[in-house]
């Protein structure tokens, strides 16, 4: 990129993004049947950046956010460090519990919904159409916004997941995180937020305040690739490759874990959720994984609120089969 384009270092991009990036992201949401426009995408550092400029925008002391729990624990903290009020509502097979979240919202009138619809993490649920309707329709009537953040939509194991809440979303409440780290790569540090009106506006001017856009060699350099048949045919890879994984690590799971332990069969992302009797504290079995050199993700972290602590998270995207299959087993054989 320097060797073709010397003087992309000696001048600021645009806080916005470069536009070249947004609309190469404007064509690659629209594959995914998400259509928007280049002036409603801001480029933010990562997908946190995101979920931070919007806290930081939208939330203050004493505000409430509503949270998926489990959910994913960069965002507790963010929505932590604003001093929020996080309640929290359950998750099931088909991710966040709606039922229990329009009493909750009638009550307390949060905000912000943080949600995580599509192979959710920790757990890797998937929001069917239904509930994220339902859920556009509750912060309709109770005006807050919804975070749909999606880092992982595109790698699916079967079919394709339903479509995004921000597809269905006809009164501008969502706003849109993607985030390129599962996907491509998280060295980058490079997301999209997709929002509208007055919402994005001031998102930008957080933007601005925050780092006054996001490095712009990075944004340069990743077009080329974004925009070439190579970006979809590096998703397929991945489909296929994570999925090969993942069923290594369920066939381990099913032959040599306890009989008391249960998960999440993932239909897609990069985690698998455990649930081990609710005796066995995995910040306890964390310590003892170390000794072994293996490290999860212990279920407390993701406790915004009442801390459940006998479940972990295995990723399974980084480590080789072999790996793989030595990590689990070890992690079999001291459970
Ligand atoms: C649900 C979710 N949101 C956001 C992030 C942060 O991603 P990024 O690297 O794009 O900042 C992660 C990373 O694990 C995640 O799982």
């Amino acid at each position: 990129m320097l060797s073709e384009n010397p003087k992309v270092l000696s001048q600021y991009g645009e806080i916005q993004g470069d536009k070249a990036l947004r609309e190469a992201m404007v064509e690659y949401l629209q594959r995914m049947d998400l259509p928007t426009s280049p002036d409603n995408i801001l480029v933010t550092s990562g997908s946190q950046q995101g979920i931070d400029l919007i806290a930081r925008t939208f939330v203050g002391p004493g505000d409430v956010v509503v949270m998926e729990a489990p959910t994913y624990p960069g965002a507790i903290d963010v929505f932590r460090e604003r001093g929020a009020t996080i309640l929290t509502v359950p998750v099931d097979s088909d991710g966040m519990r709606v039922d229990l979240l329009q009493n909750l919202c009638d009550k307390y009138k949060p905000k912000i919904i943080y949600t995580v619809p599509t192979f959710h993490n920790p757990t890797g649920a998937v929001m069917p159409t239904k509930r994220r309707r339902q859920i556009l329709e509750i912060a309709k009537s109770t005006q807050c916004l919804v975070i749909e953040d999606d880092p992982w939509s595109e790698i699916y194991f079967e079919r394709k997941p339903p479509a995004s809440m921000k597809s269905l979303d006809k009164d501008g409440h969502v706003i849109y995180l993607k985030g390129l780290s599962k996907i491509l790569a998280p060295g980058c540090r490079i997301g999209i937020l997709a929002a509208s009106g007055s919402i994005f506006k001031r998102l930008l001017a957080a933007k601005a305040n925050t780092d006054l856009g996001s490095p712009l060699l990075t944004q340069k350099a990743i077009i080329p690739f974004i925009t070439s048949k190579r970006m979809m045919d590096h998703l397929k890879k991945l489909r296929t490759a994570l999925k090969i994984r993942c069923d290594l690590v369920l066939e381990i799971l099913s032959q040599h874990s306890p009989e008391e332990v249960s998960w999440f069969i993932p239909k897609g992302g990069l985690n698998v959720w455990l649930t081990l009797p609710f005796w066995i504290n995995t910040d306890h079995l964390l310590i003892e994984a170390k000794k072994d050199q293996i490290t999860f993700l212990p279920g407390s972290a993701c406790y915004p609120t009442e801390q459940e602590n006998h479940h972990l998270r295995l990723s399974f995207s980084y480590m080789n089969e072999q790996q793989l299959t030595q990590g689990v087993t070890t992690i079999c054989n001291l459970l």
